[in-house]
């Protein structure tokens, strides 16, 4: 066993234990089914707690979320998703391919959190704080993956499994169509999907095993001198 194997299983003794389990155990789920262990109502009180919680630089509230649970929506979400996405690629066999994982891994969920940025609100806060115009589009993407990821550790607690989607990010037309389809104002832009489910297999691609590199190349203590680096 390497020692990044005996930190990767190792347990965590502090309080933040519990934490840390939901952590180790989010994953990215491609088996799901569109079962729910939870109710609507109670998926719907997770989304507006993560969205209220998460922090955005300056307050600025960024970050928009729409739960799709209605299986018609969201079936017809994900049509869009392949048509368009498939539309964009030559080869036949990767057409068959994605049009199969989106059926199998996306669409066949319970439900979808869509991730977006309200643009309105990013430029009024570019133009108030020009010293950091640059950086507030940015903050903006990082405050969004805090979100995606307190969705995506939360669902996981619950028991579901999901995954983390990009299909507008690279399909301008996935991204059009999604807003036009919710009637959602265009500039919401569409940051992330995150399709949903009862977990209904092991996390990953199929006969793929997660892989870690070593924590020493990525991590830095800094303590004092005769503190002992455990
Ligand atoms: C910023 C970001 C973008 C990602 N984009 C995608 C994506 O478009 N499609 C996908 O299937 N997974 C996507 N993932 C998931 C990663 O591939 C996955 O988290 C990583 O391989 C580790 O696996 P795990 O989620 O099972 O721990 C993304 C993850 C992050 C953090």
């Amino acid at each position: 066993m390497t020692v990044t194997q005996e930190k990767q299983d190792r347990k965590i003794t502090t309080k933040s234990a519990a934490f840390f389990e939901a952590v180790k155990t989010r994953r990215s789920n491609y088996n799901i089914t569109n079962e729910s262990p939870l109710t609507n109502e109670q998926l719907q009180e997770i989304i507006e707690q993560a969205v209220l919680h998460t922090p955005t630089a300056f307050n600025s509230q960024t970050s928009r979320a729409i739960l799709i649970v209605d299986k018609e929506k969201n079936d017809q979400i994900w049509e869009i998703v392949k048509k368009r996405f498939i539309e964009s690629l030559i080869d036949k066999n990767m057409q068959a391919f994605w049009s199969n994982h989106i059926d199998n891994s996306f669409k066949a969920g319970y439900g979808t959190v869509i991730f977006f940025e309200d643009q309105n609100i990013i430029k009024q806060f570019a133009s108030e704080k020009l010293q950091y115009a640059q950086e507030i589009p940015i903050w903006s993407g990082e405050s969004s993956a805090m979100l995606q990821y307190i969705v995506w550790s939360a669902l996981t607690v619950e028991g579901y499994g999901a995954s983390l989607q990009h299909f507008a990010g690279y399909t301008p037309h996935v991204k059009a169509d999604i807003n036009d389809f919710l009637e959602i104002p265009k500039h919401w832009k569409n940051t992330a999907m995150m399709p949903f489910g009862l977990k209904n297999g092991p996390p990953g691609h199929p006969g793929a095993t997660k892989q870690f590199g070593p924590i020493e190349d990525r991590t830095r203590f800094i303590f004092k001198d005769n503190d002992t680096v455990v």
